[in-house]
């Protein structure tokens, strides 16, 4: 069976999605999850986008040394320089060039002619490849330029040296069959396609990303671009879990193969969700909620009769946890990292020790401990260990009659600790604004979602929260079985955030 290279570009058009900016750290955790999972290729970042971009790329190509590293690059000498500059300590370095092709966007936006577009393509794509034999170029908009002109510009290319050629459906406009009969015809009339990989990067605005993807590889395409959870510019790209369970699933039909190590899918999920702060819709395939929960009578008696008769994946293969086994106040640390290993967590020394001391102050709140309450635990102590300011103490006074009041302590860079109070228009606001004092960032609060993690009153309740400061949108997450406090955490997480990205220019 053929096998299809899986490139993930998580944390470079998956960066790209309004609200998803990550800071270094999270970046690294995200792709040595990505390495576990057993992904081929990362796109790690645009390095020439921003100083933050170009040390995130490096630090992932020194760090993480099984996937190829790949960097974007536009078709631009400046560009790819500094692409190689930061992927040429990677094992494998790859180049990524690209350059729009379609009429729509050479008229109304680049203003140059085809004839131009075809030489920058070739003359940039030799550039590259004097860096590295690993170079990937992509016709942007492909899927809205004459195939004829698509044929000549990879022609071009493989002969300039790109090992790996991508259609992108930029603007997710096309439709399974029409796009599968665009890569069918690229392997009819590109004289040398065999030189190189066809790659397809799909993106999701009429909800086809996944079924252009497959398609294409019905038609012989050997790389799939994709996102975990479908994250990406606009309406996402095509998610990765998704097209390798398909292919898994329907091995009968599609007759191949992925390196995917599919147990670890629900991990690299949840941990995407967490540090983006893009919640996973319940309905989504693979991942969200409800993917393995049957609610309907003739439904729950089939499967426990026989899965088989409606469930097509087993949610142990894509690492969903048994929901049955739940912890407690006399569940002791042997226990619990016994679960943390079943989740897919191995944390340090002092990490498990922090993350032990959490869960025993939960469970002396809360009586059945979950493994969702322990996924938002760990998210809540991960969010806390690289923080300007820490939450130290937060009170408030509020109902019907009082006028909302919050007091807050915060603990500052050196240990300084900082107090002070104000009142709002409800205890959310007050405590806002209490920290506002002390902090002094100008932001506007743009989103603010509660919802809690499992059933029950005594359920941690999970903040999200997205504030603005100078045109970006910064995500702040907190957790508490208080969800006063959930959201005094969650707002200085965003402001922590802020901060950094600040810092990081
Ligand atoms: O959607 C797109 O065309 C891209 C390219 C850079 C491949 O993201
Ligand atoms: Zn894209």
């Amino acid at each position: 069976m053929d096998r299809v290279i899986i490139f993930d570009t998580t944390l470079r058009d998956g960066e790209q999605a309004a609200g998803g900016m990550l800071n270094i750290q999270e970046k690294l955790e995200i792709a040595r999850q990505l390495e576990k999972l057993g992904v081929d290729v990362i796109e790690a970042g645009f390095p020439i986008s921003s100083p933050g971009d170009f040390e995130a790329v490096k630090l992932i190509a020194t760090e993480v040394r099984t996937p190829v590293i790949c960097a974007l690059a536009r078709a631009h000498p400046n560009d790819i320089d500094r692409a190689w500059e930061s992927v040429k300590h990677a094992e494998r370095p790859r180049i990524h060039v690209f350059l729009s092709a379609s009429d729509i966007h050479r008229v109304h936006q680049l203003k140059k002619s085809r004839r131009e577009i075809l030489q920058t393509s070739r003359d940039m794509v030799a550039r590259a490849k004097t860096y590295t034999q690993d170079v990937e170029f992509s016709p942007m908009d492909a899927s809205r330029t004459e195939p004829e002109y698509i044929y000549q510009i990879l022609e071009a290319v493989i002969a300039a040296g790109a090992t790996t050629v991508n259609i992108p459906d930029t603007v997710g406009y096309a439709i399974p069959h029409e796009f599968g009969t665009l890569i069918g015809g690229i392997f009819k009339n590109v004289s040398n396609i065999g030189q190189a990989v066809v790659s397809i990067h799909c993106h999701n605005d009429l909800g086809l990303a996944v079924a252009n993807s497959l398609e294409s590889l019905k038609q012989g395409a050997r790389q799939v671009e994709c996102t975990i959870n479908g994250i990406g510019e606009r309406a996402g790209n095509a998610s990765l879990e998704e097209i390798v369970m398909a292919i898994k699933t329907r091995e009968d039909l599609f007759q191949l193969t992925t390196n995917i190590d599919t147990r670890q899918i629900y991990r690299t999920s949840r941990l995407v969700s967490e540090v983006t702060g893009f919640p996973v819709q319940p309905n989504k395939a693979v991942v969200g909620a409800n993917a393995f929960s049957h609610q309907s009578g003739i439904h729950q008696d089939g499967v426990i009769k026989m899965p088989i008769t409606y469930e097509i994946m087993d949610p142990k293969d894509v690492g969903v946890p048994a929901s049955s086994l739940v912890l407690g106040k006399l569940s002791g640390r042997h226990a619990f990292k016994e679960r943390l290993a079943e989740l897919g967590y191995s944390l340090s020394e002092d990490d498990f020790n922090r993350a032990f001391a959490a869960f025993k102050e939960l469970a002396d709140k809360k009586k059945r401990i979950t493994h969702k309450d322990i996924e938002s635990l760990i998210a809540e102590e991960k969010r806390t260990a690289s923080e300007t300011y820490h939450l130290d103490r937060v009170q408030v006074t509020c109902g019907d009659r009082g006028i909302p009041t919050a007091a807050v302590r915060l603990v500052g860079p050196d240990g300084k600790v900082l107090a002070d109070a104000a009142l709002g228009t409800g205890p959310v606001d007050a405590v806002y604004k209490a920290i506002n004092r002390l902090v002094g960032v100008t932001n506007v609060l743009t989103e603010f979602t509660v919802k809690s993690v499992t059933e029950g009153i005594d359920a941690i309740g999970e903040v999200l929260i997205r504030v603005e400061s100078d045109g970006i949108t910064y995500t702040g997450r907190g957790a508490d079985t208080d969800i006063i406090v959930a959201s005094a955490k969650a707002y200085m997480n965003a402001l922590n955030r802020l901060l950094a990205a600040k810092k990081a220019g």
